[in-house]
């Protein structure tokens, strides 16, 4: 199960943490750090009219869907490749800067890729080990402080059986602490054509907004996936036509 009183990884993240091995020698780990990539455009750009549209986002959803106390957001995809990764992670980082205690999960066990816009310095763990592991606790999911106010929960290792693991409890329970704990968790989710995690994490974070790719998205691809996540009683709470 989740350790919900694991406490181990409190200490500040730029600090060293010294402690001992069993022979009394100091050991000294060096913590993780992270390199943000150019398409991080809310921190690289923060002028361009693309971090103005993520800009405009996060004004309407902390107006409403943050206001009104709601705490977790399924980034979804009707198709591959319309920008889902890049909204998750640009509206997760707009928020943060915002002053809002964000958690980023990269729901996207399959083909993962928030850890190719946020860059950590060494191989963590993540969502997999969470959900398999049960040697792995929460805190140790989980990276705190990537960012002023953000915390990440990479894909983690390649997962064998995705599906059965979000179906689990063990996410369910997951989902629940960092409603808990966290004053918005944003979620990317794979493109929900290609199989049905997306469609199993919305109906757990209760909440989505669909990515669609403008001049490429087909209305009909739309319609489908904002009738199936109503139908799985999700809220979807817009669609957000994005243009690349
Ligand atoms: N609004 C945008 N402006 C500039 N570049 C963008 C924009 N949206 C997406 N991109 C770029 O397009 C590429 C694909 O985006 P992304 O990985 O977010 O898509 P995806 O929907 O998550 O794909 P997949 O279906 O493979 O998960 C990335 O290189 C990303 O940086
Ligand atoms: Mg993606």
């Amino acid at each position: 199960m989740i350790d919900h009183d694991d406490h181990r990884n409190t200490a500040p993240l730029n600090e060293r943490v010294r402690s001992t091995d069993r022979a009394g020698r100091a050991l000294v780990h060096v913590p993780t750090t992270y390199r943000l990539a150019h398409s991080v455009v809310v921190a690289s750009n923060p002028t361009s009219p693309e971090a103005e549209a993520i800009g405009a986002l996060r004004s309407h959803l902390l107006s409403q869907h943050v206001r009104l106390g709601r705490r977790g957001l399924a980034i979804c995809a009707p198709t591959l490749q319309t920008g889902s990764t890049f909204v998750s992670v640009n509206l997760a980082v707009a928020m943060a800067q915002a002053g809002l205690k964000t958690l980023l999960i990269d729901g996207d066990m399959r083909r993962p890729s928030v850890h190719r816009m946020i860059l950590p310095s060494r191989e963590v763990p993540g969502l997999e080990e969470a959900l398999v592991d049960s040697q792995t606790s929460f805190s140790d999911a989980v990276q705190d402080d990537v960012l002023p106010n953000l915390s990440i929960i990479f894909a983690g290792r390649q997962a064998h059986n995705p599906q059965e693991l979000l179906a689990g409890p063990r996410f369910k329970a997951l989902i629940d602490r960092c409603m808990r704990d966290y004053e918005l968790t944003i979620i990317d989710t794979p493109p929900s054509n290609t199989n049905a995690d997306s469609r199993r994490i919305a109906s757990v974070v209760r909440y989505a907004a669909i990515v669609a790719r403008k001049d490429v998205s087909f209305i009909s691809d739309i319609e489908t996936i904002v009738n199936d996540l109503k139908s799985d009683q999700v809220r979807v709470i817009g669609t957000i036509m994005n243009e690349y």
